[in-house]
């Protein structure tokens, strides 16, 4: 059971308001709210101990050093990793570049997606089949936006790499990445995932998965913005070149040469967001306390909800699976023809509810199907039935006039 009370004052942004009325914060897939915890960490390294990592040896440094070293150890316990096999960077877009750019993909070689991948997810190889003439299929998903698996069964022969969105932040529907995992690996695949709406709302545990390679945002799970995961196993870690070097990820250079650092220290160039490194691990010990069942039971009960009011409307489409429960905390929809836009900025004028309408960095699949746009509405813990109220009673007087 959550409590509510103490949600409401770890959250700063619960107990703030705009005219008199409360915020009604609808847009936790883009951006989470932080809780003070995570914000108070992030001060007392700037007040207190405002020093690198790794390199000074007087107290302040030892001590940033220490810090660091402990988010990591968080990282790797929630994802059921080893520490040498969390990289920090700034968000899961550069995870991915990360990986584009460090694996060993050449001429020829075939990179499979699925049709609802973000930006992130689809324009990397995008670069990559002009840059070095790799490959791209795309698995197109189900009439009723579910993992086609025949299909998937048919292109991962002879595929080098399964690079595919784990939770879609389109329409919140969830891949079944351990068969298709298992699968890959049957063909000799390797498998990347994009667990950049995933690992916010459910438990992730990358042995059980086999993953290869995964990528996930602090700042959508209640770290800070600009701090990121990229996972992968160990051995294959190793034999990544990493793209992005300099100081800190080698042990010593000469005017001609140098010696690469092991995994992480050869993929972290540069000073870290230490302050940022240090929110994350806060934010992942918020999430832990919260416990996954807990923010998934509270999803599941406002999506229904929402689910079921909104499509009273007969003119209104949600994306993804109809079965709320198969959406995460995602209620994506549109009108034909209708600019969702609009909706958004009248729910936001009436009743400070701040949803986000758009193509959601999914601009493929809207192309695709010739739709505008659509306003979605993602939900997290610490969102409640009555938000959903004032949502559902704004929205029925703004659908009148659409
Ligand atoms: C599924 C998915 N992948 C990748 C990203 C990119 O995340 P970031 O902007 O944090 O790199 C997002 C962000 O919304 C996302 O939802």
């Amino acid at each position: 059971m959550l409590n509510y009370e103490k949600i409401k004052n770890d959250f700063p942004l619960l107990s703030k308001q705009i005219n008199d009325k409360k915020i009604i914060y609808f847009d936790s897939s883009c951006m989470s709210l932080k809780p003070r915890q995570v914000i108070e960490a992030m001060n007392e390294y700037y007040f207190e101990f405002p020093a690198c990592a790794g390199r000074s040896s007087h107290r302040l440094g030892e001590l940033v050093t220490k810090k660091i070293k402990g988010a990591r150890q968080a990282v790797a316990r929630f994802i059921n990793a080893d520490e040498q096999e969390i990289v920090f960077t700034r968000n899961t877009t550069e995870g991915i570049n990360l990986l584009a750019n460090s694996l060993d993909l050449r001429n020829g070689d075939l990179v499979l997606t699925t049709d609802k991948e973000h930006n992130s997810n689809l324009i990397p190889w995008q670069v990559l089949i002009k840059k070095k003439g790799i490959r791209h299929e795309i698995v197109k998903s189900n009439d009723d936006s579910v993992f086609n698996f025949e299909k998937y069964k048919e292109l991962v022969r002879g595929v080098k790499l399964v690079s595919m969105v784990h939770t879609s932040n389109l329409d919140g529907a969830t891949i079944p990445a351990k068969e298709i995992i298992k699968i890959a690996h049957e063909n000799g695949a390797l498998v990347f995932l994009d667990a950049a709406q995933s690992a916010p709302h459910k438990k992730i545990d990358v042995r059980d998965l086999d993953v290869d390679f995964m990528a996930f945002s602090g700042h959508k799970m209640l770290g800070p913005t600009g701090t990121g995961v990229f996972y992968g196993k160990y051995n294959l870690l190793e034999k990544l070149e990493p793209f992005m070097v300099g100081g800190d990820t080698v042990e010593y250079s000469t005017y001609t040469d140098h010696k690469m650092l092991q995994s992480p220290e050869k993929f972290e160039a540069g000073l870290q967001d230490y302050a940022g490194i240090i929110g994350l691990g806060e934010a992942i010990k918020y999430l832990e306390a919260i416990g996954f069942d807990n923010i998934r039971e509270q999803e599941l009960k406002l999506n229904r909800y929402i689910t079921e009011e909104i499509s009273k409307f007969p003119k209104i489409k949600i994306i993804g699976p109809s079965d709320s429960a198969l959406r995460s905390g995602i209620i994506s929809f549109y009108i034909d023809g209708t600019d969702m836009h609009q909706t958004t900025l009248i729910l936001d004028e009436m009743s400070n509810v701040m949803i986000r309408s758009g193509q959601h960095c999914v601009h493929s699949w809207f192309n695709d199907r010739k739709i505008k746009n659509s306003a979605r509405v993602s939900l997290y813990f610490y969102n409640t039935m009555d938000e959903a109220k004032i949502f559902i009673e704004t929205f029925n007087k703004i659908i009148k006039i659409l």
